[in-house]
């Protein structure tokens, strides 16, 4: 075998999977191998730094654990999550073609506190209670036609007012909860209004954010996921409209049409019936999901 050049190792280790019985992760790891060697020779990087890398990637292994997951933290700041989601969505969106008008609500990175098996409550249930400023959450279900999705699955989460998860802080579950829309597909319930936070830092990713020169923050955000029978899964975000961060979210998050105006009000009777009295927000969101094919 003639020697190799610095330009045919990667077809020559293509080349090797001639056996390869998965088209698939063949054709694949042929892209991995081809754009890994690629960014080699045109950054050409040094043994110490292919070693720094190595190490880097060594030290993000052993942050993970049952509760961190420091490789998608990894992803989530490289912006691959989010164009994960994004390749998924669209996927999605083709069983929309030839209905140019029906659009489905964006999707955008579940991130590492989601915990299943949160309460089950009825609609209106307060999970906010004690943990930053009421918010009533309402709005409707429906699929991208219109129709109301009754019986949808509505899972939510958040951080509380200093901007911590229930699982950053013990082995108690707060404000999350699961609801299910009623019969013309709405929903509501009382949670708070989200402040922005910083995503780990205190590990190999932040590290590297640090010396790329960027913050940490996520701008504030309600967590949802919406599961319902005959329909695409959704899992996204509602975004807080006056929060610091919407233009440089740590894991590039933020759709502009997931932003949502968090409106104050003076103590008196929420649009629900409630009768608060302290101030309180209200945030309006219709979700649009597209039918299974
Ligand atoms: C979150 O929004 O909970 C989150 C997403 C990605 C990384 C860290 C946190
Ligand atoms: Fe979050």
């Amino acid at each position: 075998m003639a020697a190799l050049e610095v330009s045919d190792f990667a077809q020559a280790v293509i080349d090797r999977m001639g056996e390869c019985q998965d088209a698939r992760f063949k054709q694949v790891m042929s892209a991995l191998v081809k754009y890994a060697h690629a960014f080699m020779r045109e950054v050409d990087l040094t043994p110490e730094e292919w070693m720094a890398g190595i190490q880097f990637l060594t030290e993000t292994g052993k942050k993970c654990d049952d509760k961190r997951q420091e490789f998608i933290l990894l992803s989530d700041t490289l912006g691959i999550s989010m164009l994960i989601v994004a390749l998924d969505q669209a996927r999605g969106a083709k069983a929309l073609a030839g209905r140019p008008g029906e659009k489905p609500t964006e999707a955008t990175v579940q991130g590492p506190f989601f915990w299943p098996g949160a309460p089950q409550l009825e609609l209106g249930a307060d999970i906010g209670q004690g943990y930053g400023e009421p918010t009533l959450y309402y709005g409707r279900v429906t699929d991208t036609g219109g129709r109301p999705v009754a019986g949808c699955e509505l899972d939510v989460w958040s951080g509380d007012e200093h901007g911590f998860y229930d699982m950053q802080k013990g082995n108690e579950m707060h404000l999350r909860a699961q609801f299910r829309t009623d019969q013309d597909g709405n929903y509501r319930f009382w949670s708070i209004k989200p402040t922005f936070y910083p995503v780990p830092g205190d590990g190999p990713v932040g590290r590297m954010l640090d010396k790329m020169g960027r913050h940490l923050n996520r701008p504030g955000h309600m967590h949802m996921m919406l599961n319902a029978p005959g329909h695409e899964r959704l899992i996204t975000h509602i975004f807080v409209k006056d929060s610091p961060y919407l233009d440089s979210d740590a894991v590039f998050g933020v759709r502009n049409s997931l932003i949502v105006d968090f409106p104050r009000h003076p103590p008196g009777r929420a649009p629900d019936g409630r009768v608060l009295e302290q101030p309180y927000y209200t945030a309006h969101y219709d979700f649009r999901l597209v039918p299974s094919a």
